[in-house]
């Protein structure tokens, strides 16, 4: 290792290299008898053991040496006296780099609640959980674009500002420079919008499927992976207003292709994270553990994160259309016993999260993935089966989260399309550019979105959707 240059300290635990002087810089988790600093800089969910020897230390840097505060370490590598490591480093020199205040310091070394510490979001990812939830997070990223490389698809960057809205639901943020105190009126007394800065109504996206699509009919197989922005006033642990899609769109694909490579996605996604977190991930199962114990019985998981995960990879999943599952829902147990919130009485009923996950952690005990859902309940864009009644839309369910993935074979064929649009009243001046993608060369095809923090729930294990991003913006919170 290069002399005055830093190692970081995931490297140096797996290089172990015993005798050499070396260089860390990182934050102080903590400092124990004036002799032991457990440091950290992120590298690794580990600490490096940092030996002083205080007769040696000026006792005003001593006293600079507390949980919090940023240091730099100059020492050599040894082998450790102590248990539960292999190396540490035997410190000559100690430089302050920042201070933290002991007294002030929000985080002490002992635990603290989720809530509390969605307080301090600035500071919660120097914490063992936040920081390997960082981590697993960036992995996971990182894996969604290799699938999609290795399979030939390619990586679309769709608007954030948008001047239609895709998936029909009106729970958009207005994009505008117009002065909200005193805007400019037309003639008869609304909002000119002619004269925004865009020239027309625009919001933040919640999808970036109808652009992708006009890819998707040139390069085949394409996806983006972008934040998208939903105005819905729900304050579960599953709803977040700004979060990340992934959204592949296939040519050539129907539905049954595209329910296919959804399972493999995830799985892929899953094995991924299992191969490279692996003490991260550790470290979340014992949490994931801790945290069931404080449950009734009842509500308790039968399978431990890291089992949950290693089902994912090697169950095949159930694919049922939702007509089955609104049999089997009716004749449930907790349907006939009352138990549900929303009972099942009738085919067309929408779907709640209790019957969903009623169907994949009860009933199936595996991910299940529905399809063929009433043409009511879904987007206009999905494509008409030949029943007149469903489209060929599919969500995959996993348990503890519900849905996942929502995706759908596309209308392809124009006047079915239009008719849609027109039943809907949906203005078709948002969407003429959509509707040409139907006139000009038209093929069938299928995407799908995957919510990217229900990902990151499923793989870390994390009950709340706020604790898998690192900034969450959910109704009357937006602090940093
Ligand atoms: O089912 P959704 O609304 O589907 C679409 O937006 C389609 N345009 C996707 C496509 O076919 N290209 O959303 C897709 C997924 C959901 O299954 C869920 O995982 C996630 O996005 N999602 C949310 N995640 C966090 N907070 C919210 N408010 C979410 N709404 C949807
Ligand atoms: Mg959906």
């Amino acid at each position: 290792m290069r002399p005055g240059k830093r190692t970081k300290i995931n490297e140096l635990l797996s290089t172990a290299p015993v005798g050499e002087k070396v260089i860390v810089k990182g934050w102080v988790r903590t400092f124990r008898n004036n002799q032991f600093i457990a440091l950290n800089d992120g590298s690794a969910l580990e600490n490096i053991q940092v030996v002083v020897n205080y007769e040696d230390l000026d006792p005003s840097i001593l006293k600079r040496i507390t949980t919090g505060s940023c240091v730099s370490i100059t020492g050599e590598v040894v082998e450790s006296q102590g248990k539960g490591q292999k190396i540490e480093i035997t410190a000559k020199k100690v430089d302050i780099l920042g201070d933290a205040d002991a007294e002030k310091y929000p985080l002490q070394p002992k635990k603290h609640t989720l809530e509390f510490l969605r307080k301090i979001a600035h500071l919660r990812v120097r914490t063992n959980t936040f920081g390997a939830i960082y981590r697993v997070r960036h992995a996971m990223i990182f894996a969604v674009h290799k699938f999609f490389t290795e399979k030939g698809f390619y990586n679309i960057h769709t608007p954030i500002v948008t001047g239609s809205d895709a998936e029909g639901a009106g729970e958009m943020f207005r994009v505008t420079t117009l002065d909200p105190a005193n805007p400019v009126k037309t003639d008869s007394g609304e909002v000119d919008y002619s004269k925004d800065f865009f020239g027309k109504e625009t919001n933040l996206t919640v999808s970036g499927q109808l652009e992708v699509e006009t890819a998707c009919l040139a390069l085949s197989d394409v996806y983006t992976f972008g934040p998208t922005f939903r105005a819905e006033n729900s304050n579960t642990s599953r709803h977040l207003a700004e979060f990340w899609m992934i959204e592949p769109e296939m040519a050539f694909y129907d539905i049954h292709d595209t329910m296919d490579l959804a399972e493999e996605f995830l799985k892929y996604l899953a094995n991924y994270a299992l191969a490279h977190c692996k003490s991260d991930l550790e470290f979340l199962d014992k949490r994931a553990t801790e945290e069931e114990k404080s449950k009734p019985q009842v509500e308790r998981n039968e399978l431990s994160l890291l089992e949950r995960l290693q089902f994912v990879v090697t169950n095949s999943f159930e694919k049922i259309s939702y007509t089955e599952a609104i049999d089997i829902l009716r004749n449930s147990k907790p349907n006939k016993k009352k138990k549900f919130q929303y009972l099942i009485n009738e085919w067309g009923a929408d779907l709640q999260s209790e019957h969903e996950r009623f169907l994949v952690e009860k009933h199936f005990k595996r991910p299940v993935i529905l399809y063929n859902y009433p043409k009511n309940i879904k987007a206009f864009y999905m494509r008409q089966n030949d029943d007149d009644k469903t489209v060929a839309a599919m969500d995959v369910l996993f348990p503890g989260i519900g849905e996942i993935i929502g995706g759908s074979q596309r209308e392809e064929r124009y006047d079915v399309l239009k008719q849609r649009i027109e039943e809907l009243d949906i203005p078709e001046k948002d969407l003429w550019w959509y509707l040409e993608l139907r006139k000009f060369g038209s093929a069938p095809h299928s995407g799908f979105g995957l919510g990217f923090e229900r990902l990151i729930q499923f793989i870390t294990g994390m009950e709340n959707i706020r604790d898998v991003i690192p900034f969450p913006r959910t109704p009357e919170s937006a602090e940093f």
